[in-house]
């Protein structure tokens, strides 16, 4: 047995690609924001998750491009050691204001702070509980929680987390994680009704805001703030690769914790800090979402006017609600992949989403939205979603 044998078994996506209908690693060769160079053509973007539509303002740019010249293109080590930058500092000074928490801590990927903050909060002898939607690297999180014992529910089924939480041992240590936003389902948490629960059986609880910053709330601050539930959160993480138009995350907190994990964390530890121009970006984006609300405001039009569309087009978009994610519910992998070619040859990037990132029967197509976004792009969208969808016999 060679331990490559399941490599020569993969043959799905060359399957796919010959069938061509593939709809992954597509090289871009321009992006402006709402509109990219896919395939020699330009094309409409509602796949990215750049909400605010600040990874081409010239401000935003212009910042990272001084950091490069100031600090060089990489800091060549870990926060630990040699790799922490007086711009790091300040951002963690600035993000722990902007969320109202003691104590901030970034990471070079936001998929790095789930797996560095969980699995080092939560160890040998405590519970992480969490829902079966979270992504993925919250799941990564849990894997590399050595000794943790994890428990899932059902997504947003709060009796199932009622009943798991009831059997836990009272001695132990509990975590409740979910992502503020669903990132593929574009619903919001249910904290009104986690919060009593998690005090009810003594646990604390971390929210992923990646999808939740720079949209909901009042302020930006995401799905607590949106919902009014910011001070029972106990941790909030977030990512800098969708509203803050950059690369890298964050976890926020008390400071006795977030000094634990700045401490104990591998990903931080024993990995490069986030580059001058990735920093320097969010500290510029940082300062956008705090005083242009436009940008925020614009994407909440865009997000209920689209869904509003979508569902009047008949599409199937399921529990999305008040965010920019609006899911096409198609159900079947093979159906999926030719919406998604259709759609593309339409000249509208969107992603298909199929198992195992969700159940076999939940294939879909995600559309997410960027404030950037033109009423006439959103006209050519809807015009191509109604002729592929009649075309599929999808609506
Ligand atoms: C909910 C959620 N958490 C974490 C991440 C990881 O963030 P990053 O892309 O910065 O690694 C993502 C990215 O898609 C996400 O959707």
């Amino acid at each position: 047995m060679d331990i490559f044998d399941k490599c020569h078994r993969f043959t799905r996506a060359k399957e796919t690609i010959e069938a061509g209908i593939y709809p992954y690693f597509i090289p871009l060769s321009g992006n402006d924001g709402p509109r990219v160079m896919m395939e020699n053509r330009e094309v409409i973007m509602i796949g990215s998750n750049n909400y605010l539509g600040l990874t081409h303002d010239e401000r935003v740019v212009e910042a990272a491009v001084e950091a490069t010249r100031r600090y060089g293109t990489s800091c060549s080590g870990s926060r630990f050691l040699n790799g922490t930058l007086d711009i790091h500092l300040e951002l963690e000074e600035k993000l722990a204001r902007f969320m109202n928490r003691e104590s901030a801590l970034i990471f070079s990927t936001g998929y790095m702070s789930n797996v560095g903050a969980i699995s080092t909060i939560a160890g040998k002898n405590d519970y992480i509980i969490i829902d079966k939607s979270d992504h993925a690297s919250i799941y990564a999180g849990t894997w590399a929680a050595t000794g943790a014992t994890v428990k899932r529910f059902p997504h947003g089924d709060i009796n199932k987390l009622e009943q798991v939480l009831a059997g836990l041992n009272v001695n132990k240590g509990k975590i409740i994680v979910c992502d503020g936003v669903f990132s593929m389902e574009g619903d919001v948490v249910d904290l009104h009704s986690i919060v009593p629960l998690a005090k009810k059986y003594n646990a604390r609880i971390y929210i992923d805001e990646a999808h939740g910053i720079g949209v909901l709330g009042k302020h930006g601050r995401g799905a607590c703030e949106f919902l009014g539930m910011e001070e029972p959160v106990d941790i909030v993480m977030s990512t800098f690769s969708k509203s803050f138009a950059s690369l890298g995350g964050f976890v926020a907190g008390p400071e006795v914790v977030i000094n634990f994990i700045k401490h104990f964390a591998g990903p931080l530890v024993f990995s490069a800090s986030p580059t001058p121009a990735a920093t320097a970006a969010v500290l510029k984006t940082l300062d956008i979402i705090q005083t242009e609300p436009e940008h925020m405001q614009r994407l909440k039009y865009i997000g209920d006017t689209m869904r509003r569309e979508f569902k009047t087009l008949g599409f199937d978009i399921g529990t999305s609600k008040d965010t920019p994610i609006i899911p096409i519910y198609i159900r079947e992998d093979e159906k999926t992949f030719m919406f998604w070619r259709r759609l593309f040859d339409e000249g509208v990037f969107a992603n298909a989403v199929i198992s195992p990132a969700v159940a076999p029967d939940k294939a879909l197509i995600r559309t997410s939205f960027m404030s950037s976004l033109t009423d006439n792009d959103l006209e050519q969208v809807l015009a191509a979603m109604r002729k592929v969808g009649n075309e599929l016999h999808i609506i």
